[in-house]
């Protein structure tokens, strides 16, 4: 059963994510759960400005008991099961929509009874709603993990506006159609007065396959369903430039960078890369680009060293468990072949690293590479943007990643083509302190210009003017 409202309270405002921050490592510049910053804090301020609940489920379940934090906005926290998690969370977002979501990169695995659980688990969280939510209250529900709940909570409370925002791709019909239940999760997704995406392309994808599969009038940017309109638009994610920026020029952020450095031999070029440990990331296919880099300056006095994060993630399921295993092989290989006393050829971790060293490696690093085969944003891609104060350091990133449309100044690649991440790579490491800064200033200004408080500006804008229900 969802946890108890103590005193019945109703908010005007509600945020939905599958899970709350509550156990996140906490630190003196805020909260942190993965390694990049993450929405977490950009979410704990819009929740406290709106004086609104968050409703999500949280590991612990001692903690599933109603409202918390001290100074934090109000969580309420949904239950789930141990099969509900393995069914729901493992099952069908982790194996069958992540995958599929994500170019079907892996194969995706579709099975019944995950199908079912998601269904039961997203009716949790659409009775969590109801019981929180004021007359005529504002819910803001994401991601892929809960694509039915708009449509839930809209047959139990026709009152409320609800808007939807899905953090990953929505991937073309021709791989969306093979998901079992396609129609429901249109139709759930439907339930929403705003549906939002990260890019233009998964816009038109939902649109099309309203049209196609449910049938419905569409025009490019709504559609219409049972009388109403939906919006659907692309509003793309970003990050809070200001927080970051005030975090990288701390003068302790300055000490740990060189110290950073320092510990690993004080190389001429450091080059990092920092993600979940996730198959969609394109870490392996990095390792091999480098190695082959590394293979070419054997006779190179100072050569470059790689800091890859790769930070452990949905463990329990057998794929990460087995690409853990080839990347740990593939930086020990490297680091047997190429490394030398005191300075690693890689230095390679699967900690999540709090955001003040993930700071101070951003304003270390020469190089960032972010090259996932598909991704809906990538954040890190803009927070090490933010992070270069000084205007240097350079972007290698995927022309598949979200971000790319934001940041062409980046050196954009193909993940799938190691010469290309080679020549890519080696470009960034030669790149001249005037080209730097030339590409990173444009970049710069973009992100500052769209970061995550115009982000969250226009999204609360369209769904404020939603027109509630009579
Ligand atoms: C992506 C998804 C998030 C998800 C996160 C971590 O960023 O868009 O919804 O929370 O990955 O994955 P996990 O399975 O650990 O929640």
């Amino acid at each position: 059963p969802a946890a108890e409202v103590p005193g019945g309270r109703r908010f005007g405002f509600v945020l939905v994510t599958n899970r709350i921050p509550v156990h996140a490592h906490t630190t003196g510049n805020g909260v942190r759960s993965t390694c990049s910053a993450g929405l977490d804090q950009v979410f704990r301020d819009l929740v406290l400005q709106r004086q609104g609940v968050w409703v999500g489920w949280s590991r612990r379940d001692e903690e599933a008991n109603g409202f918390e934090q001290t100074g934090g906005p109000p969580l309420m926290t949904v239950a789930l099961t141990g099969r509900e998690v393995e069914w729901h969370q493992e099952g069908q977002c982790s194996s069958t929509l992540w995958p599929l979501y994500h170019d079907a990169i892996e194969r995706p695995e579709f099975r019944r009874a995950w199908r079912d659980a998601y269904r039961v688990v997203n009716e949790r969280y659409a009775d969590a709603v109801d019981r929180v939510a004021a007359s005529g209250a504002a819910v803001w529900i994401h991601d892929y993990q809960l694509q039915l709940v708009p449509a839930l909570v809209r047959e139990r409370r026709p009152d409320l506006r609800i808007g939807f925002f899905l953090h990953i791709p929505l991937p073309p019909p021709e791989l969306f159609t093979q998901l079992p239940g396609r129609e429901e999760v249109l139709r759930g997704l439907l339930g929403a007065d705003v549906v939002g995406f990260q890019r233009p392309r998964s816009v038109q994808n939902f649109v099309r396959l309203c049209a196609d599969v449910l049938g419905l009038p569409v025009s490019d940017g709504s559609v219409d369903v049972g009388g109403r309109t939906v919006d659907v638009r692309a509003y793309p994610v970003s990050i809070d430039v200001g927080a970051i920026e005030g975090l990288v020029g701390q003068s302790r952020t300055r000490r740990r960078a060189q110290q950073i450095r320092a510990e690993l031999g004080n190389p001429d070029v450091l080059v990092a890369g920092i993600d979940r440990l996730d198959y969609t990331k394109g870490i392996e296919q990095r390792l091999v680009a480098y190695g082959e880099i590394l293979d070419g300056m054997r006779s190179v006095a100072n050569p470059p060293v790689f800091v890859q994060v790769a930070t452990l993630s949905r463990e329990r399921v057998a794929r990460y468990a087995s690409l853990r295993e080839r990347v740990d092989r593939l930086a020990g290989h490297l680091n047997g072949s190429y490394g030398r006393m005191g300075s690693p050829a890689v230095r390679y971790t699967n900690s999540a690293l709090d955001f003040h060293e993930v700071a101070a490696l951003y304003r270390a690093a020469d190089v960032m590479v972010a090259t996932p085969f598909r991704d809906g944003m990538n954040l890190v891609a803009k927070e090490y943007v933010a992070s270069r104060l000084d205007d240097r350091g350079v972007l290698v990133l995927s022309e598949f990643a979200g971000s790319a449309a934001e940041l062409p100044e980046a050196i954009l690649v193909n993940p799938n083509d190691t010469d290309d991440l080679k020549d890519a790579i080696l470009r960034a490491i030669a790149m001249r302190p005037a080209e730097q800064s030339r590409r990173m200033k444009a970049m710069r200004s973009r992100v500052r210009a769209h970061d995550s408080h115009a982000w969250i500006t226009s999204v609360m804008a369209d769904l404020d003017r939603a027109v509630r229900p009579v």
